[in-house]
């Protein structure tokens, strides 16, 4: 079988990196479209860079500490170039990426967010999806421009809230959803199926889901 041509992927993160696992595993499916080559952390005690090395990939830490946001970004940046980076995911990395910075990655950097953007952008989602009441939240893969959790969406999936749900007990059932989700995302956006036209992404050969969900049922 001709080997698929894998686009070199790093991984952002600031934590405990189980995004980034779900990514490792992904990858490790040789007609997967991408290969996790870095895994970069802003905080040097992320439980993502254990994930990481023990996988064997390649691990860099570079602290935002005492930097200004552009000094911060083009260490990044430069950190990305030498290693022949294609792509950047950011999973879990908790730091705003200046406008000079995204624009040099056009569509090149995707990001997970625990909502159904453009709904609940920022902190504390969970808490504020239960205040309001609504019946559904869910996660967004997103290509990432300059405003935070913006940009166009490559995929979602859509999660029931339930009644005596808490932060953690919503939180976990959205987490399950972003591990289905964002290999799925990466292997579009990888492979090319997926690609920006003007505001929207567009998927090659996408099937629409059919019907509708309701919640509560019945
Ligand atoms: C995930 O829930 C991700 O959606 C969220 O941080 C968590 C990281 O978990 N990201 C954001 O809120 C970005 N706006 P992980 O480290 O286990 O992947």
């Amino acid at each position: 079988m001709a080997e698929v041509a894998r686009k070199k992927v790093a991984v952002l993160i600031s934590g405990r990196g189980s995004n980034l696992q779900a990514l490792i595993d992904a990858a490790a499916s040789p007609t997967y479209p991408a290969e996790i080559a870095l895994v970069l952390s802003n905080i040097a005690e992320a439980g993502g860079l254990d994930i990481a090395r023990g996988a064997g990939i390649a691990t860099l830490t570079v602290s935002h500490k005492g930097k200004a946001r552009e000094a911060f970004d083009a260490e990044i940046d430069a950190a990305l170039r030498d290693r022949g980076i294609d792509l950047i995911c950011l999973a879990g990395f908790m730091r705003l990426l200046t406008p000079g910075f995204v624009t040099a990655w056009t569509d090149r950097i995707l990001n997970v967010h625990p909502s159904l953007l453009p709904a609940f952008k920022g902190l504390r989602v969970h808490e504020r999806v239960i205040a309001d009441g609504v019946r559904f939240t869910g996660c967004t893969v997103h290509v990432v421009r300059p405003e935070m959790d913006a940009g166009p969406i490559v995929a979602q999936a859509a999660v029931p809230v339930l009644d005596d749900d808490t932060p953690e007990t919503l939180a976990a059932r959205v987490l399950a959803a972003e591990h289905r989700v964002y290999p799925l995302a990466l292997a579009l956006t990888a492979s090319g199926r997926a690609q920006v036209v003007g505001d929207r992404v567009v998927v090659e050969g996408a099937v629409a889901a059919q019907g509708m969900l309701v919640n509560p049922a019945g």
